[in-house]
This record gives structure tokens, C-alpha cells and sequence, in this order.
């Protein structure tokens, strides 16, 4: 059974149904601008890091942490960033994930850039694409580099002006496993965000680990104002329920915190890792409301209609499982053919879950639209994800604008499963 190294050291040495599509990734670059540049500088280690339960774990960290530094930048702004890598010794890349990069910026090893050796370095540039949460991971090895740490969170604010918000605070919770270690922003002991009776706390949980995880909010209501970053119009409903959020995904949170002054947010998969947010009495245990559910979004906005063109191109794919094999379509990476299309075309893929676990359905370089889930069309704000949350038996339909040519991994993000052959490419002809 092939693994994720060997797989993409085979999609290295080969480029072949990599590079099939006959467009070349390497001369895709960001395009000149003069908006103002945002350096930074993040250098892969291997590092013994203490966590703050006494115990000591080997972690591969950006510039000494894990997760590394926040990057925070503006929309528009032009993202220049250099990774060095000290002393990993199978090599790093970067991948941004959620961000429709120029294929070269992508970050994955073998297909768009070589993997960058110990004592080499590799710069990014792309633009900063609408304000959301995205993050950062390495993209060499994933399932191994991704789980020694070698991952952090990229905030894109809205442009200077432009901010129309109504919240006092926001603070950004990345879970994490880290060995056998589970991590908020670092932290085995959960978080504590300050936060006084009316305020209103922009929460925003990213889940960089494999399995799902399902928050909830106890003592205030809460909405969902984004998705892997992406804006929810009039969210609609206040939910107090439950919030699956899929490997790989991000959920913006609204919560206001109540007379009682004490608002905890936890999950069951993260259970000694709450997120409290002020610091008054216990609060009080909500009980009931509606669940959570793509449908609950509130009216459709006025400008985003949904799709009516007929597709140039349309894809079926099954995720599901083939003997040892996490597969698409009954095959694994290598044997499952590309997904091909030219820039421009309308494409409609349908997703189905057939077995094996929840897969999160993430593509790269593009976002895409939910059009329906099990044959029923979404009411409510357009979804607009990276990652698509499905669970066994569930169908869902989904729309993307071929509008970033290149050659792009689309995968489950569980990143195991992914490595035991859930991968494919989408290739531009
Ligand atoms: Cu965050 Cu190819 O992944
Ligand atoms: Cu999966």
C-alpha cells in the first residue's frame, strides 16, 4: 500500500498524471501590483517543545513554535513570504489553504515546486484574497509534517475603512493534534478570552487536525458569520446548537456574552481544551434549539443567484473505501484520471460519500459553491468552502468557475486518508 511520501515522491519523479494537462504550472505567477507588500519570513525546524503540561514532544515548528506565527495582512495586499527550511530532512513546502494562489504559489511538492531542501529556501507571492481565516501548512509529506506541527493560521483582514463590524474582539482558536497531544493555539489547557457582559467576540476555529469536531456554545446564542472564510449573507437564525466542522475547515463565530458574563465553548473530540470566554459565573446550560445545518442560513442574497447555466463539465466522485485503499471512484491517487478542464468552463461536480469515515472534500486553487446536499437544493445565503464536510451517505453537488489555470490536488482532508490514496488532480487543458 502506498503512503503519502511515496505517492508524492512518485508525483515528483513522474509529473506524470500530474502534468498531463499539458499547462505549465511554473510560469503562473502572482500578477504585478503596486498594493503594499507584507513580508515575513517563516524557517521550518525540528524543535523539542515544552508544552504547558510539563511534557516535552518533538514537533517540526515554523520560526520555533508550532502553530507558527499568525499572519495577519490586509485584502489586497501583496503576501511575500520566504520559507527556509534548517533541518527537515525529507524537505517543506507551503501550502495556503484556501487561497487561490497562482499554481506556482501552491506549495505542492513535486507537482508546482520542488521540495525545498535543508538549507534552502523558497518565496511566495500571492495576493491577499477577501478578509476570512485561512492557514498556512506544509504540503511535503502532509499527513506526517502536518502532524509534527508544521502548520499556523493566516488571518486576511478587511481593507483599511472598510471594517463595518460590530464586534469588540476576536481571537482565532486553531486545533491541533500534535502527537498524542491535543492543541489550542498551542495550549493544552484551553483558552480564556477576555470579555465583559454585551461584548461581541468574533470567534474564529480552524481544525487543522483529521477527524471532525463538534463545538458547542453553552451560556450565549452564537451565529455562523463564515465559512472557510468566507461570508455567510444574513446568516439568519441564531443557532445554540451544535458546529461540525470538518479537517481542514474554518467557522467564524458571532457570540455575544450574556448578563452572566461567562460563555464556554468546547467539543466533545477537544473536551479538556474549552474556549471560556469572559470570567463570570458558570453559564447557564442552553437546552433545545434548532440544529445546525447548511439550511439555516437565512434568505439568499439578492446578488448571488444560483447558477442556471447548463455546466461545460461535469464530474462524479465517490469517496469512499476499496480494501485498504481511502478511494475516489474505486481507485487511489495514481490510478484515478484528472479531472480536466479549460479556463472558463462551468463545472458541476457531484460529491458522494459511500464508507469510510467522514472526508472532507477540499480543492485547491478554487472555491466552490454547496448547490445542494442529498438532491436538495440549499436555501438560505449561498456556502462558498474549500472543504466540503461529508459523511457517510451523503451527496452534495457543488459548482466552480474554472478561473485559476494550473494543475491542482483536490483531497480528503484527513490527511491519512489522503495519504492511503485519496487524491486527485484537477488539470486545465
Ligand atoms: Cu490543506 Cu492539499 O491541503
Ligand atoms: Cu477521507
Amino acid at each position: 500500500m502506498a503512503d503519502m511520501e511515496h505517492m508524492e515522491h512518485v508525483a515528483g519523479m513522474e509529473n506524470s498524471s500530474a502534468a498531463e494537462g499539458g499547462v505549465s504550472c511554473v510560469s503562473l505567477t502572482a500578477p504585478d501590483s503596486s498594493a503594499p507588500i507584507r513580508k515575513f519570513d517563516l524557517t521550518a525546524a525540528r524543535t523539542t517543545l515544552k508544552l504547558d503540561n510539563g511534557k516535552a514532544v518533538e514537533a517540526w515548528t515554523f520560526n520555533g513554535s508550532s502553530p507558527g506565527p499568525e499572519l495577519r495582512v490586509k485584502e489586497g495586499d501583496r503576501v511575500v513570504v520566504t520559507l527556509h527550511n534548517k533541518d527537515i530532512e525529507d524537505g517543506v513546502t507551503i501550502h495556503w489553504h484556501g487561497i487561490e494562489v497562482p499554481c506556482s504559489q501552491d506549495g505542492i511538492a513535486g507537482v508546482t515546486q520542488d521540495t525545498v531542501p535543508p538549507g534552502g529556501e523558497f518565496t511566495y507571492t500571492f495576493i491577499a484574497p477577501a478578509p476570512g481565516t485561512y492557514w498556512y501548512h506544509s504540503h511535503q509529506m502532509s499527513s506526517i509534517q502536518v502532524g509534527k506541527g508544521l502548520l499556523g493560521a493566516m488571518i486576511v483582514e478587511p481593507k483599511e475603512g472598510s471594517e463595518s463590524d460590530t464586534t469588540t474582539s476576536e481571537t482565532t482558536a486553531l486545533y491541533q493534534q500534535l502527537g498524542s497531544s491535543m492543541l489550542v493555539n498551542g495550549s493544552t489547557q484551553g483558552l480564556a478570552v477576555p470579555g465583559r457582559p454585551g461584548d461581541i467576540v468574533r470567534l474564529r476555529l480552524i481544525n487543522s487536525g483529521n477527524e471532525t469536531m463538534e463545538f458547542h456554545v453553552d451560556g450565549a446564542p452564537f451565529r455562523v458569520v463564515a465559512m472557510d472564510g468566507h461570508d455567510l449573507h444574513e446568516p439568519g437564525q441564531l443557532a445554540d446548537t451544535m458546529v461540525p466542522i470538518g479537517a481542514g475547515q474554518r467557522y467564524d463565530l458571532l457570540i455575544q456574552v450574556p448578563a452572566t458574563g461567562k460563555v464556554v465553548v468546547g467539543s466533545p473530540s477537544a473536551k479538556s481544551l474549552p474556549i471560556t470566554i469572559g470570567s463570570g459565573s458558570e453559564p447557564h446550560h442552553s437546552e433545545g434549539g434548532q440544529p445546525f445545518s447548511f439550511v439555516d442560513y437565512g434568505t439568499p442574497s439578492p446578488n448571488d443567484p444560483i447558477p442556471q447555466v447548463q455546466p461545460d463539465r461535469h464530474f462524479d466522485l465517490e469517496l469512499g473505501q476499496t480494501l485498504f485503499v481511502k478511494s475516489i471512484n474505486g481507485k487511489a491517487f495514481g490510478e484515478i484520471p484528472p479531472m480536466i478542464v479549460k479556463e472558463g468552463d462551468h463545472v458541476s461536480i457531484t460529491v458522494s460519500n459511500v464508507g469510510g469515515g467522514d472526508h472532507p472534500f477540499h480543492v485547491h486553487g478554487h472555491v466552490f459553491r454547496v448547490l445542494s446536499k442529498n438532491r436538495v437544493a440549499l436555501r438560505g445565503s449561498p456556502v462558498y468552502l474549500d472543504t466540503l464536510l461529508t459523511k457517510k451517505g451523503e451527496t452534495y453537488e457543488l459548482y466552480l468557475e474554472a478561473d485559476n489555470p494550473g494543475l491542482w490536488m483536490v483531497h480528503c482532508h484527513n490527511l491519512k486518508h489522503a495519504s492511503m490514496g485519496m487524491s486527485m488532480m484537477l488539470n486545465y487543458e
